[in-house]
Order: C-alpha cells, then structure tokens, then sequence
C-alpha cells in the first residue's frame, strides 16, 4: 500500500470517528444519573460506544475510500480481480472482535455483581406488581403500603419484587436498572439513589392492556423527611379505622383520579367520591358492597359518564380494604 494510500485511509478515518463522536457527546442519549449503581451502567454504555465509535470510523473509512478509489468506469465491462481472501486480515478481524466482545462482558459482569451488593445498613422495600399498578411496602412498618416509592438519599435499599399476576419489570430510567417482577418468586434490586426528586417508575414488560399506564412516582427524600414520613404513615395505617382509611386513600394514589373532601382530593377523572350514596342508589346496590366492590371489582359498575376499564383493581389486604371502605362512606355521608 502506498504512503499516499495510507494517509487518506487515516483522514477519512478520523473525520468519522470525529463526527461519531459528536453525536455521541453532543446529543443527550442517556437520562440524568440518579444512582449510585448508575455510575458503573454509564461505564459499560461508554466503554461499548467507544468500541463501536473506533469500529465505525474503520469501516466507514475503508467503504468510503474504495468507492472513491476503486469505481469502475461506466464503460469498463471487463471482470474484477480473482482475490482468494487473505488469511492475515480473516485472524485479525476475528481474534479483535473476540477480545473486544470479552472486554465488554467482562466490565459488564464486574458492574453487575458491584451493582447487586447493598450496604449492611440496607432498607428493605417490598415491590408488588399487578396489572396495572405499584404497590411498595416498608416491612419496618407494620401495614404502611405506598402507591408510590418512597425513598431516603445515599442510603443503599434493597427492593424486593413479586407480582400477583404476570410477569412485569421494575424500571427508573435515572437509577438505571431493571428488574422483573414474577409471580411467586422473589427478585432483587439494589439502588443507591444519589439525588432528592421524583423520578418516573415504569413497568417496563409488556403486561397487558393496561401496561402503558403502569407508571407511579419514585420520591427521592432528605434522610428526616423520609423517617417522619414513614412514621407519620406507619402511625396513621395501624390507627384508627377513619384515619387508617385516610391514609390507604393516600398511599394507593386515589387522590389522582378521585375528588373527595375528606381527603382534600380533586381528581377529576374518576366518578366523585362526595357523591358515593347517590351512585349507590343509582347502580341499585346497597352502599357497603357497592363500595367495596367498586374497589376490588372496578369495571362490574361503572358510573355513567366515567371511562370503563381505567381503573385497576385493587387488591388490598382485608383490614386495609375494610379501613378504606369505612373512611369512604363515613366521609361521603357527611358531605351535602
Ligand atoms: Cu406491568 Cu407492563
């Protein structure tokens, strides 16, 4: 090969791997980092974009340059060179592949067990999945289910995760990690989240016809906020029946579809819980069963005027659901 040769080859290789590498830096590919555990995900990602950035520009430079080089003129009619492969070149682009993908799994396995460790003063969160929502539960606190994921700053948690019906995955793009979650299994997850905020939580596996809707909040608090928290609710959950009620309203997010004054909620995509005895009387139902029903059993009546089939059931424990029931009609009552 000519030094000419050469030198182009290297320009054309460069000006694309220049050009790689502003679309990989430039553009905002990944979420902001949330977690520790981040951190070792992000290495992977950027080791790997690396080695496709190098292989890239290689490949572009070399189809570039023979097409530039090596066209062959409208008129030339005539065979191309017999060429019977070049054993040099067939064991390098082999063998650097196989070290380049080694590499890669690796650094992928390392970050993986370090990601799955969690410090000795983990807090435990149990995960339940169902079509189609989250339910946390902090097993410190006897009774106290979330709708959403509460969790304290810098400190390490172990999620543990089962469903109640098919398979879903837990994922917050800015921790980083997914993890399914399977019916009669327990699946683990450690995050260390890094930054107070409220972050997106996914179910990231196809579930059913609800899946896409299957998104709830992950709340990143300072350390004291999040122990009154957890206090405050644990104590309101095991209090008693009105105030228990109160806070099952809350921590299952009933609030973001339902209005009801008790609870100072006004969600307006769901029927108004201020008027439960009057849609009692209208679906013909007496009103404990109708309300419980209504709970656990959704889309057996829906209220005209109301979209069917927006809200999922909710498998409550017996005590809390009975809470709830209780909070429901005592408040709905009083209201004129
Ligand atoms: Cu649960 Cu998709």
């Amino acid at each position: 090969m000519r030094r000419g040769s050469l030198v182009q080859l290297i320009v054309l290789g460069v000006v694309f791997g220049a050009a790689a590498t502003l679309v990989a830096l430039l553009i905002p590919w990944l979420p902001p980092v949330a977690s520790k555990e981040r951190d070792g995900i992000d290495l992977v990602y950027w080791f790997t974009t690396a080695i496709c950035i190098a292989i890239f520009a290689l490949v572009s430079a070399v189809v570039v340059y023979s097409v530039w080089k090596f066209r062959v003129r409208p008129d030339d009619d005539s065979d191309g060179p017999p060429i019977h492969g070049h054993t040099g070149i067939e064991i390098v682009w082999t063998a650097v592949p196989a070290i380049l993908v080694t590499a890669i799994s690796v650094i992928s396995g390392i970050v993986l067990v370090q990601n799955d460790r969690a410090d000795a003063n983990h807090l435990n969160v149990s995960v339940t999945a169902r079509q189609f929502a989250w339910t946390f539960s902090y097993p410190d606190q006897k009774n106290l289910t979330s709708a959403q994921l509460r969790l304290p700053v810098d400190r390490s948690v172990e999620l543990h995760l089962t469903a109640n019906d098919v398979i879903h995955s837990f994922w917050v793009p800015e921790f980083g990690q997914k993890q399914d979650a399977l019916p009669g299994q327990d699946t683990k997850l450690v995050i260390t989240p890094t930054k107070v905020g409220t972050y997106r939580v996914i179910c990231t596996e196809l579930c059913g016809l609800g899946h896409a809707l299957m998104r709830t909040s992950a709340i990143v608090m300072e350390p004291a906020a999040f122990a009154a928290w957890l206090k405050q609710q644990g104590e309101a959950a095991n209090g008693p029946p009105g105030q228990a009620g109160k806070a099952v309203f809350d921590n299952n997010g009933c609030a973001s579809c339902h209005t009801l004054k008790a609870a100072g909620a006004t969600g307006k995509v769901g029927p108004d819980l201020d008027k439960l005895p009057a849609y009692a009387k209208q679906a013909g139902k007496p009103l404990e069963d109708f309300t419980k029903e209504s709970i656990v059993d959704p889309n057996a009546y829906v209220q005209p005027g109301f979209p069917k089939g927006v809200m999922p059931p909710f498998a409550l424990p017996d005590d809390q659901l009975n809470a709830l029931v209780t909070f429901l009609i005592d408040s709905s009552k009083g209201v004129k």
